[in-house]
């Protein structure tokens, strides 16, 4: 099994630096390898341009479009590591989906509608929100964070046993707290990869 895990905070050390961490650890325990897309570290160039969509229409994509979409064939657990802008991904990783899951490489439309094509491929997503559950759910937002990404980007594109797990309020957690989230980043993540038993 291989992993690529996508991570989107810029920076060098925050609460989503220690996510990442636990699930880089989780991973190792397993003997699980994988490849962190750091996208700041990286400077990801996140604009879907006139000339990506050109390439897409006549399938083909840039170099570094290439270099992601076989980091994600490769992989068989795709884990997104961002906090909630907007209520929805920073920019960078949102750019990341539109130029990586392209058309005839993450779906395809057949006549009875989409077939996502990025098939046999789990994916774990953990996000923050500076907004409590309880601020979320009195605004109507409760399932809009999972919906868009786990529903509407990582099902759509075909991935099986998509798990979102956010860690609200986390502005305001104590340490007992914010180390209990890391601990359960590292359960949600072993459990995902423990092989299965028959
Ligand atoms: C551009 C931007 C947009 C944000 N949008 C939201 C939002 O829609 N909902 C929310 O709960 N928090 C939002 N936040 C807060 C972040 O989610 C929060 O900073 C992150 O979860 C990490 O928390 P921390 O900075 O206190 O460690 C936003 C922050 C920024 C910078």
């Amino acid at each position: 099994m291989k992993a690529c895990i996508l991570f989107a905070q810029p920076g060098e050390q925050s609460f989503h630096h220690e996510i990442l961490h636990r699930v880089e650890r989780a991973l190792n325990q397993a003997d699980i390898s994988y490849t962190v897309r750091d996208l700041y570290k990286m400077n990801f160039q996140p604009v879907l341009s006139a000339a990506d969509m050109k390439g897409v229409e006549q399938g083909r994509v840039s170099a570094d479009i290439e270099e992601e979409q076989q980091l994600v064939t490769d992989a068989d657990l795709l884990v997104m590591v961002y906090p909630v802008w907007w209520w929805s991904q920073p920019a960078v990783l949102k750019g990341w989906i539109d130029r990586v899951f392209t058309h005839g490489f993450a779906f395809r439309y057949e006549a009875h509608g989409p077939v996502g094509l990025l098939t046999e491929k789990r994916a774990i997503v953990f996000t923050t929100t500076h907004e409590s559950e309880e601020e979320i759910r009195a605004r109507g937002f409760d399932d809009l964070i999972t919906k868009q990404i786990a529903d509407g980007i990582l099902s759509f594109v075909g991935c099986e046993d998509v798990v979102h797990r956010n860690f609200a309020a986390v502005s305001s957690a104590s340490d007992q707290q914010r180390n209990q989230m890391l601990d359960e980043v590292e359960t949600i993540v072993s459990r995902a990869v423990q092989p299965v038993t028959v």
